[in-house]
């Protein structure tokens, strides 16, 4: 089994990956998009959003990453797929799921999933631009409104010669709100030769398994879960118990050393508050800790707050 960290804008960034892969139990993740509109993107943005290129494409703990696309032409994102090819990205991901309406509107992300013909030009064009070793993935939508094209969709991602197809079981429309459709992934397979992976809603091991006998498909990508429980994928894998609160803790206090160079200190109170609002759902004791830190601006003030909830000695 598989287990994938799912794309997350302005959540899950190379720090972000950085602590969950050193976690453990995640095989592969995925950058936040890079926005192709209609240049060759200079080497500057790949490198901001995939500091990982600098390290042969691979968080410390040493999990590969892969530079996730998102546009609408097929010639420019070839381009840019050779580009993060160049500077070391072990793979290139297409999004055909970003429910942003900036980005729709500008036809990229889902809105892409009501047009066949445009994913099957993307994607031939990427693949064709790329090396044959270099896998090509896709991530998509069950549909825009509705899930009538979900089948021929993927044919046409297959048919284009994707390398491998995330699907992530809901519509557009149906935004984030469970449930998430895992039996149309099964649907799907029964079309589709590439190897998928199954998205949507899995918060738990019980989840994964259902979700695997639901949509016969044997690889997972977790997002919201991951960041509810950071050592979701270990649960999965190894039946794990879900991370003790104070092992926890002890993690949110080492983020406190992470920062990114030229954000003034506003790094870490931001993301842990933001991280706080993922944790709530697994940990009762995140909701308290975000009630005392709310206000909090100072790195070392929110620390001594976390160290005091769990009662760790610093
Ligand atoms: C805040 C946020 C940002 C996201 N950003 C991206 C993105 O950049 N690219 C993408 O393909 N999907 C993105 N997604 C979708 C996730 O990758 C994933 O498909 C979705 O959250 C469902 O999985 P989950 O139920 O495990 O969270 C985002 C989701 C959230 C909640």
């Amino acid at each position: 089994m598989k287990i994938m960290l799912a794309p997350m804008e302005g959540v899950v960034d190379h720090l972000m990956r950085d602590m969950l892969t050193r976690v453990g139990g995640y095989d592969q993740c995925v950058t936040e998009f890079v926005r192709v509109v209609d240049q060759k993107l200079p080497k500057k943005t790949f490198y901001r959003l995939c500091p990982e290129l600098h390290h042969g494409g691979k968080t410390p703990s040493g999990v590969p990453v892969r530079v996730q696309l998102l546009g609408q032409h097929p010639q420019w994102l070839a381009e840019n797929a050779e580009t993060a090819i160049e500077l070391g990205s072990p793979g290139v991901d297409l999004n055909f799921g970003c429910p942003a309406k900036t980005v729709n509107k500008s036809k990229g992300g889902a809105v892409l999933l009501k047009e066949t013909q445009a994913l099957y030009d993307i994607v031939k064009a990427v693949r064709d631009a790329v090396p044959s070793h270099i896998p090509v993935s896709a991530k998509i939508r069950l549909g825009f409104e509705d899930k009538s094209l979900a089948v021929d969709n993927a044919m046409a991602i297959t048919e284009a010669g994707a390398s491998e197809l995330v699907v992530h079981a809901r519509t557009k429309t149906e935004g984030y709100k469970p449930p998430a459709y895992w039996e149309w992934i099964a649907k799907i397979k029964q079309h589709t030769s590439i190897p998928l992976v199954a998205n949507g809603e899995i918060w738990s091991a019980s989840d994964a398994k259902r979700c695997q006998d639901e949509s016969h498909c044997t690889n997972l990508m977790v997002g919201r879960g991951a960041l509810a429980l950071p050592n979701l994928a270990l649960c999965i894998k190894n039946n794990e118990a879900p991370m003790a609160w104070k092992d926890l803790a002890s993690l949110l206090i080492q983020y406190s050393g992470y920062e990114i160079f030229g954000d003034k200190g506003k790094y870490y109170p931001n993301r842990l508050k933001q991280w706080c609002g993922y944790l709530k759902r697994q940990y009762p004791e995140a909701e308290l800790l975000f009630n005392d830190i709310r206000r909090l601006t100072q790195s070392q003030d929110i620390v001594k707050v976390l160290s005091e909830h769990a009662g760790i000695a610093l």
